[in-house]
């Protein structure tokens, strides 16, 4: 994780690097830090915490010099401390900051130590200031160095540093962390995203794995492996609002949720064909040739892909297998089945998700990145692209990425079952009225907040919950279980309804609360009886369902209820209060809902 900033030409450039930094704010927020080179010499400002409290050091002693770089911190190795912030400097020569693991750092630091070099924190990555000292020393030029560190080095990467012996440029390299080049007009920049150079530019130049350069104020000189010299073209990157605000909300998540039907109703357009029908963004010929889906994915988008997969074997009787990508490439999977991989990641940059579609990609499958960033990696190395629209997600916790994946999700499967012939046009069409009219039963969940508040006070003084679900329903309790767990801190467990008499109704006792999730499906007798089961156990029933479901059910203390709806669609409606609800828990307990402790929006470590 972490994010990466540099400057080189743009005059007193520690502010630009402050800003572009708390763009970045997503991808870790423990410490951070800025350097630059001020008169031959390299400055430093280092805090803990988040941006903010960098931004009052620099405030206090501003650093000068048109040559920067900046980071902020999701601390993988070594503790959270101003010694372990980045950058990291070396015989005070060479200053660097790193996003990823550098897996060999052990060895190359007792290599580095017995020849005399002191370090001063407990990271991976101060290996890397200090094997530039001794490239340079060795008498090598700053592309020869790089090379010689690149080949030494094992593990994830994109890094950046400066040298007193060049202060004229940034050494920077990516080896599967993302890194994005911006030419400016005098300046040239580099940033873990986009996004951080949008206050600054638009051209971009992204490099691709084991690719290093040198980046200077009047342009970029970028390598290959080998040492060749190769012409990665500059793209002009759409506009981004960059620093998003919260539009007058408390938080960015609530914020996020409100985005809700705009984020449905943009990725429904997006996977609408020119004569108004669902496509895939493929021939029908491609998805006529799909014989079995493995979906990859991490988190919140893993639990949409476990809904999608309801809909996908359902609908068009394709097999499909869920895969936490952190898990699948690991444990050689029996691929035969599956001819086409979906990576869904909101950030598209996930490591995880991407080392498994590559991996899928290495199998021969087809690849196809559901990402809500456009030009993320996984967007840039899939074969075909399923684009959510929600927009920038700053909260940590997903809300409006997930429905939006679910919307777009769903329509894949209705294309895929009508190219298969498994549902006819009528059908297709009945299903997209259907999503057509989410947004606004969407709109109306919004309005629940004040139902949902007395409940969320409730659960804000319990230690433990639990979330049932049955069917497509099942993921949305994981997901609800996850959402109340990562921002209230509530002990929080999902389980599949039907599953609880097998064990986890052990964990029943009086006023255990319990929230049920329950649909008009043809699942919804059993599923009742298992929330019975646990009522009668003492289990206090927060009942999240449609109005109609509501009325048939005797058995709930609180009762959550959405607008009527299609039980095929109720997973992507019954996700809103599911939100709502972990939200004003959180609210309640005084957690930071936007930033909870530990976490990070975009994981781009293994
Ligand atoms: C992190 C975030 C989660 C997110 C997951 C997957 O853990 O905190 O909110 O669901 O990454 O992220 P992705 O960008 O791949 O969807």
């Amino acid at each position: 994780m972490c994010g990466i900033v540099g400057a080189v030409g743009h005059k007193q450039c520690s502010l630009v690097l402050l800003d572009a930094l708390k763009r970045l704010e997503y991808r870790g927020y423990d410490s951070s830090g800025i350097s630059t080179i001020n008169k031959g010499a390299i400055a430093l400002k280092r805090a803990v915490g988040k941006i903010v409290n960098l931004d009052a050091a620099l405030t206090e002693s501003p650093l000068e010099g048109d040559i920067g770089i900046g980071h902020t911190r999701w601390a993988t190795h070594g503790g959270v401390s101003e010694a372990n912030a980045h950058p990291h400097v070396a015989s005070n020569r060479v200053s660097i900051v790193h996003n990823g693991i550098i897996e060999n750092h052990r060895e190359i630091q007792q290599r580095l130590e017995s020849a005399g070099h002191h370090f001063s924190s407990d990271t991976d990555s101060e290996v890397l200031a200090h094997l530039f000292v001794e490239a340079f020393d060795s008498g090598m030029e700053p592309a020869i160095a790089t090379q010689q560190v690149l080949a030494e080095i094992e593990g994830a990467y994109a890094f950046a540093l400066m040298a007193i012996d060049y202060p004229e440029m940034l050494i920077v390299a990516r080896n599967a962390s993302p890194l994005a080049l911006g030419i400016g007009d005098h300046a040239c920049y580099i940033g873990s995203d986009a996004i951080a150079l949008s206050h600054l530019t638009r051209k971009v130049v992204y490099l691709e794995d084991h690719d290093y350069a040198l980046v200077r104020a009047d342009g970029v000189s970028v390598y290959q492996a080998d040492g060749a010299l190769v012409d990665r073209k500059a793209m002009i990157v759409a506009a981004s609002p960059g620093l998003v605000d919260k539009g007058g909300y408390r938080h960015y998540m609530e914020k996020e949720i409100h985005e809700q039907p705009d984020a449905i109703g943009h990725s429904l357009a997006a996977m609408t064909d020119e004569n108004g029908h669902l496509t895939a963004q493929m021939p029908d010929d491609a998805l006529r040739a799909i014989d079995g889906v493995v979906m990859l994915a991490a988190g919140t988008s893993h639990y949409a892909t476990q809904v999608a997969r309801y809909w996908v074997e359902s609908l068009a009787r394709v097999p499909v297998a869920c895969e936490l990508a952190s898990e699948y490439h690991y444990r050689q999977p029996a691929t035969k089945p599956f001819n086409t991989a979906i990576a869904i990641s909101q950030s598209g940059e996930s490591l995880d998700t991407l080392m498994a579609m590559r991996y899928a990609a290495k199998c021969g499958m087809n690849t196809i990145g559901l990402v809500n960033v456009p030009n993320s990696s996984i967007a840039r190395e899939a074969d075909t692209v399923l684009p959510t629209r929600a927009g920038p997600e700053i909260g940590v916790a997903s809300t409006k990425a997930f429905t939006a994946q679910l919307t777009v999700l769903l329509c894949f499967a209705v294309a895929l079952a009508r190219a298969k012939g498994h549902i006819d046009n009528s059908q297709a069409s009945s299903i997209h009225a259907k999503i057509q009219a989410l947004p606004g039963l969407v709109g109306k969940a919004l309005g629940l907040f004040d139902v949902i508040r007395p409940v969320a006070h409730q659960l804000s003084s319990v230690r433990s919950a639990l979330y049932l679900g049955r069917g497509a329903l099942y993921p949305l309790a994981l997901e609800g279980a996850l959402k109340l767990k990562e921002l209230s801190y509530i002990h929080a467990e999902g389980f599949a309804s039907g599953e609880m008499k097998h064990g986890p109704i052990a964990l029943i006792e009086d006023d255990m609360p319990v929230v049920a999730l329950l649909t008009a499906d043809h699942l919804m007798g059993k599923a009742s009886n298992n929330l019975r089961e646990a009522s009668a156990r003492g289990a206090k029933i927060i009942l999240i369902s449609d109005a109609k479901v509501a009325k048939e059910v005797d058995y709930a203390t609180s009762v959550i209820a959405v607008p009527t709806i299609d039980p095929l669609l109720a997973p992507i409606l019954l996700a809103v209060p599911v939100q709502i609800l972990a939200y004003l828990t959180a609210v309640e307990k005084g957690t930071d809902v936007d930033q909870p402790r530990n976490l990070a929006k975009s994981v781009t470590v293994e």
